[in-house]
């Protein structure tokens, strides 16, 4: 059957996740507490508002939502000035050649990204045309690990959800790969994306063999 290749934005095209720990730690800092790394796994692929929540809950700190809309403002405007500085050098090695590589087999691909600034970052790094569905965060309702993104994306490429591959570097976005069946393939750490059906610490492990064992399974 026709497959379809579902990319995640932040941590798996481009090397964003860095800069939205650097962003949340920056909060924490200023509302007196730490925010580690490790903390941090549990906030890739989640979406803004709930990332501050749990951050709030990890501070033990309560607040009103008039506070709250602020913090996520200033966040936001940090992140954003990181954002800025990119260049099409902050594309993760080996993402190119596996994008241009499914490109040159006319193999329909889709954006599946939980953050409300996908756009502007493919536009920086120079791909935003690469995509033929971008589904980001200001399409969905319900965030990963629920699957919205990824059965939007399928839907728009017009596979069915086991003829997609989602590409991920968050545990929330395997599991919601996995849950409607999906192949995962988790970039990163293994170890922490052990519920993958296959691992890769980055796209320059991922060859073409690889890939075609994908597009004819
Ligand atoms: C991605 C990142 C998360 C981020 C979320 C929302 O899923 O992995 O760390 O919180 O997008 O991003 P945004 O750019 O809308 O704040
Ligand atoms: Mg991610």
């Amino acid at each position: 059957a026709k497959k379809g290749f579902i990319f995640d934005l932040d941590g798996v095209i481009v090397d964003t996740a860095g800069f939205h720990y650097l962003a949340w730690k920056s909060l924490a800092n200023e509302l007196g507490f730490e925010f580690t790394e490790e903390q941090n796994e549990q906030f890739k692929g989640v979406s803004r508002v709930r990332s501050l929540d749990i951050l709030l809950e990890i501070g033990d700190i309560n607040a009103t939502q008039d506070q709250k809309d602020k913090w996520l403002v200033s966040k936001n405007e940090e992140y954003l000035s990181y954002i800025e500085k990119m260049t099409d050098a902050d594309i993760l090695p080996g993402v190119l050649k596996t994008l241009n590589y499914l490109k040159s087999k006319n193999i329909p691909m889709a954006l599946g990204s939980a953050s409300k600034n996908a756009q502007p970052i493919l536009k920086r790094v120079g791909l935003f045309d690469m995509f033929d569905t971008i589904v980001d965060g200001n399409h969905v309702q319900k965030a990963k690990p629920d699957p919205e993104v990824f059965t939007i994306g399928a839907d728009e490429l017009g596979v069915s959800y086991s003829d997609a591959i989602v590409f991920e570097d968050s545990i929330a976005g395997i599991q919601a790969a996995n849950s409607v069946d999906m192949v995962s393939i988790g970039i990163g750490d293994p170890g922490i994306l052990h519920e993958a059906d296959h691992n890769f610490r980055d796209f320059t492990e991922i060859n073409s063999t690889f890939l075609d064992q994908l597009i004819n399974a």
